[in-house]
């Protein structure tokens, strides 16, 4: 009986509509809208910048969930929160030094996130783990959105779901990749309170309303 949020990826959306798919989302009931930013150095993919949030600023009520996937975040903080993040996520493969990010993040009025590749294992967190607002499992390798879930992340998610209780931390638990009416209810059983969705959400046949009205009922024990 765990409450638990939706971000829909806006980048899974029709960027020419942007205004009027931010607000379908909150209209069907999305908590945060996700936004993936890429800089084709970090992970292989370009998507979108601070101009993009500020354009999804702008359209949103709801905060905007910026998840950072790119090389030297560090440089940028400051102008992605003045672009109106509400959480700002970095990878902890892109932090020399985890602990000053995090605190950067705090002090710019932002809910400060963690993220790791399927590839890095979640001691990679430990040290981080006491101060954060937020981790974020990828449960796909960063770069596209319509990828398939790596089952091998519901033990990863299990691992920090124990690592975050025995902290008494109420830090979200986030998970992001290949989400879908499948894989949200493992990955809730495993611990996570936060899905992210690209294409279960947008690319739903009924459009994007009946995506996430889909993604909220496909957990009945909340
Ligand atoms: C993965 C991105 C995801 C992606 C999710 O690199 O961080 O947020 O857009 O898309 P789906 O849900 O389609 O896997
Ligand atoms: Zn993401």
């Amino acid at each position: 009986m765990n409450k638990f949020l939706l971000a829909p990826s806006i980048i899974a959306s029709d960027f020419t509509r942007l205004a009027s798919e931010i607000t379908a989302c909150e209209t069907a009931g999305a908590d945060w809208i996700h936004v993936d930013v890429m800089d084709g150095h970090f992970v292989p993919t370009i998507t979108v910048g601070p101009l993009f949030v500020e354009a999804c600023k702008r359209a949103a009520k709801l905060p905007l969930d910026v998840h950072l996937m790119i090389s030297n975040p560090d440089q940028y903080l400051e102008v992605f929160a003045k672009a109106g993040a509400g959480n700002i996520t970095v990878h902890v493969e892109t932090c020399p030094n985890l602990i000053k990010t995090i605190e950067k993040i705090k002090s710019l009025g932002c809910k400060a996130g963690i993220t790791l590749n399927p590839l890095t294992p979640a001691s990679a967190l430990d040290e981080a783990l006491p101060l954060v607002d937020l981790v974020l499992v990828m449960s796909v390798t960063p770069g596209y959105s319509g990828q398939a879930f790596m089952p091998e992340m519901i033990e990863k998610v299990e691992e920090i779901r124990n690592k975050l209780n025995a902290l008494r931390s109420p830090a979200w638990l986030e998970v992001d990749g290949g989400m879908t009416i499948e894989t949200i209810p493992l990955m809730y059983n495993a611990g996570a309170n936060v899905f992210v969705a690209g294409n279960a959400a947008f690319k739903h046949p009924q459009g994007v309303g009946q995506g996430i009205k889909a993604l909220r009922e496909c957990i009945t024990d909340y």
